[in-house]
């Protein structure tokens, strides 16, 4: 067991998980899907699916993973299942699909960084220039690859663990002032009221598919990532209230994300709120806005500082997504870790590049694609990509892996693994609604959503 590696204490798992959890889907993609989903109205919806949906389905990923030892897939074969480790299969496929465009944004925030250093906040007026620079976004997301994959050629917790400790508490304390200080702006207001009001005529299928997919995103949930880093968790830790530790941590940042871009949102709008819904690279253009009214060194200094932290939050989700893949091949196909790293980094960037260019640069991957998610309009790469790992993908893992946990590896077995570290599980309140969520409830609205979201998405057939 240790020869695999292992998280050093609860503390450290926790921490590792959470900065999985935490990274750009908290601070690029909650507040984009927010302003895109007419605001509070999907708060609402997003924070539903979390608890109810979400967490059970992140206790069963994590107990899976430590009951096994294993990676995504080797897991369902240790259990005897091996007919189930498609399932583990298709978290890697996911992972690898994820990871391609998402360092495609890591790479956008780390070359922010620099321009954040030389007192460039007009870059947000810039920005849609900035992106279609692909040699200068294109080589920064090849340096964010590269320390990702040295730091999991690192290994478990020689490099994840480390990282999180430090770097999570600094960013949370940054996201307090930055948000404070938005708050003191004129018309901040408005962007409270419309986060936080919620306004349920918004609510339309295309919001609730999309909260869906945020979720599991956010959570790192539907692809093994939470299996992968069960395998390296002590028996004696409680993974229920571990689970919910992180789910809160998420969840909790997200939320403060969205309190520093919405009140910028007011303050720039001129109470309008015009421009929440513009997309992905709405933090890219809010952002430096609020660094740009701080002014002079002490901007630069805010600004700066907050880039780095936003890259050190998405390199500690990078780091998981790409360690699902190795630990399957380090595992299963006996490759050594370092080599298994930097080859498989190399090649998930390659398949990032259609993300990288279409974002203006090439005519093609920027509009050739239909998904219909704003209503049928042709769509870049990089968002038809998103649609279909994270709207689609992840919600069927978690629909699998749910249903496999209690019916086919069996209720009574979860339960076991549950209850160790947990003196109190068995006969809980929690223990039950577990028990209906995962066996019934969860696989059941999973499945209904990801056959609506296909439907819907990539056929354009609105049932609802
Ligand atoms: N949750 C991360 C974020 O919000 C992204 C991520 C990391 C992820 N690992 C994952 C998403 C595994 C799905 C599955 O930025």
């Amino acid at each position: 067991m240790s020869a695999r590696g292992n998280f050093s204490n609860k503390m450290g798992f926790i921490l590792a998980a959470a900065g999985s959890a935490v990274g750009l889907g908290n601070i690029w993609g909650f507040p984009y899907e927010v302003g895109q989903g007419g605001g509070a109205a999907f708060v609402v919806i997003y924070l539903i699916f979390c608890f109810i949906l979400c967490f059970p389905v992140m206790v069963t990923e994590i107990a899976i993973g430590r009951k096994t030892q294993k990676n995504a897939v080797g897991a369902f074969n240790d259990l005897g299942l091996k007919k189930w480790n498609f399932v583990g299969k298709l978290g890697i496929f996911s992972g690898v699909l994820i990871l391609s465009f998402y360092n495609v944004i890591a790479g956008w925030a780390f070359g922010y960084i620099f321009e954040m250093v030389a007192g460039n906040f007009a870059i947000a007026d810039q920005f849609g220039t900035y992106i279609k620079d692909v040699v200068k976004v294109g080589s920064y997301g090849l340096v964010f690859m590269g320390v990702t994959a040295y730091v999991v050629s690192k290994g478990v917790s020689g490099g994840i663990e480390k990282a999180a400790k430090l770097l999570m508490p600094t960013l949370i304390i940054m996201m307090l002032i930055v948000a404070g200080y938005a708050m003191t702006l004129p018309n901040a207001i408005d962007g409270l009221k419309f986060y936080l009001i919620p306004d349920f005529t918004k609510i339309t299928a295309s919001v609730v598919y999309n909260a869906m997919g945020q979720a599991f995103f956010s959570l790192s949930l539907g692809m093994g990532a939470l299996i992968t880093y069960g395998s390296y968790v002590n028996k004696s830790d409680n993974i229920v209230s571990s689970a919910a530790l992180i789910t809160l941590t998420d969840v909790g940042i997200a939320l403060l994300a969205g309190l520093m871009i919405f009140p910028l949102i007011g303050f720039m709008s001129g109470g309008t709120m015009e421009g929440a819904g513009r997309g992905p690279g709405l933090i890219f253009v809010t952002l430096p806005q609020i660094f740009g009214t701080i002014g002079g060194g002490l901007g630069i200094m805010t600004g700066t500082l907050f880039f780095v932290l936003l890259c050190f939050a998405a390199l500690t989700s990078t780091v998981s997504l790409l360690e699902v893949p190795i630990s399957y091949v380090v595992d299963e196909l006996k490759i050594k870790r370092t080599r298994a790293a930097w080859m498989v980094a190399l090649t998930i960037f390659v398949i990032g590049i259609p993300s990288l260019i279409g974002n203006g640069y090439s005519e093609f991957f920027s509009t050739a694609f239909t998904t219909y998610k704003d209503g049928g309009k042709d769509t870049d790469f990089l968002s038809f990509v998103s649609a279909l790992a994270n709207d689609t993908i992840l919600p069927l893992g978690g629909c699998l892996i749910a249903f496999f946990a209690a019916h086919i590896w069996k209720k009574h077995n979860l339960d076991e693994e549950l209850a160790q570290g947990a003196p109190s599980y068995k006969g809980s309140f929690v223990q039950k609604y577990l028990n209906f969520a995962i066996g019934y409830f969860a696989p059941i609205v999973l499945a209904i959503v990801f056959v609506l979201t296909v439907l819907f998405k990539f056929f354009g057939i609105q049932i609802f």
